[in-house]
């Protein structure tokens, strides 16, 4: 069914058992921002908190990238926020639910909700924050680390930034953080440009 709304889109996803994330997520986590945002920030999957307040990059994944985007002169309510899977994947360890990457099977399955996003919100640019969301957004599996800080091309004619995922640089070592950050935010200034030309 093709949702025809950001709100028909979150009822869809809700209800999806497309994979099996679905049935063990208290909600599905569906993109934010602006509705007509020129450029979108795709991440992995919602987080623990996310999945728990229903927002995308609320947790400490989100405060890094808020702090990144502050830092290029990118609003968080001029650009739209989502992710490449729509419900939180974790595995329990006692009382904690700890993150576990969603499979290619699972993206691949939500990869239709993503889509629709896409054509809700028409961004003219979209950044792939991490190897999960380049590989739903350009259909193939992206190289990051080699491919960071360039602009692909997808068939929708669209282009996309490829960069690491802010959780990554929460496991970076101290001392190669601020140069790890720096790095981020050089990536993300590239994409301000489809902001402010
Ligand atoms: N990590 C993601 O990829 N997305 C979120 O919304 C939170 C953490």
């Amino acid at each position: 069914m093709k949702v025809r709304s950001l709100a028909g889109l979150k009822a869809a996803t809700m209800a999806c058992r497309e994979c099996p994330i679905g049935e063990y997520a208290t909600q599905s986590v569906i993109g934010e921002g602006s509705a007509k945002a020129r450029l979108m920030l795709v991440g992995e999957q919602p987080g623990d908190q996310e999945d728990l307040q229903g927002h995308p990059f609320v947790g400490p994944a989100g405060k890094l990238l808020d702090r990144a985007l502050e830092q290029v002169g990118i609003a968080r309510t001029d650009v739209f926020v989502s992710n490449a899977v729509k419900h939180f994947k974790f595995e329990l360890r006692g009382k904690r639910r700890i993150h576990k990457t969603p499979t290619q099977r699972e993206a691949a399955a939500c990869h239709h909700w993503l889509e629709d996003e896409i054509a809700l919100v028409k961004p003219a640019a979209l950044v792939a924050l991490g190897s999960t969301a380049a590989r739903s957004l350009m259909g193939r599996a992206v190289p990051v680390m080699a491919e960071r800080g360039k602009w692909l091309e997808r068939e929708d004619g669209r282009k996309v930034l490829v960069t690491l995922h802010p959780s990554a640089l929460l496991r970076v070592p101290p001392e190669d953080r601020d140069e790890a950050f720096a790095a981020f935010t050089a990536d993300l200034a590239k994409a301000r440009k489809i902001l402010k030309p």
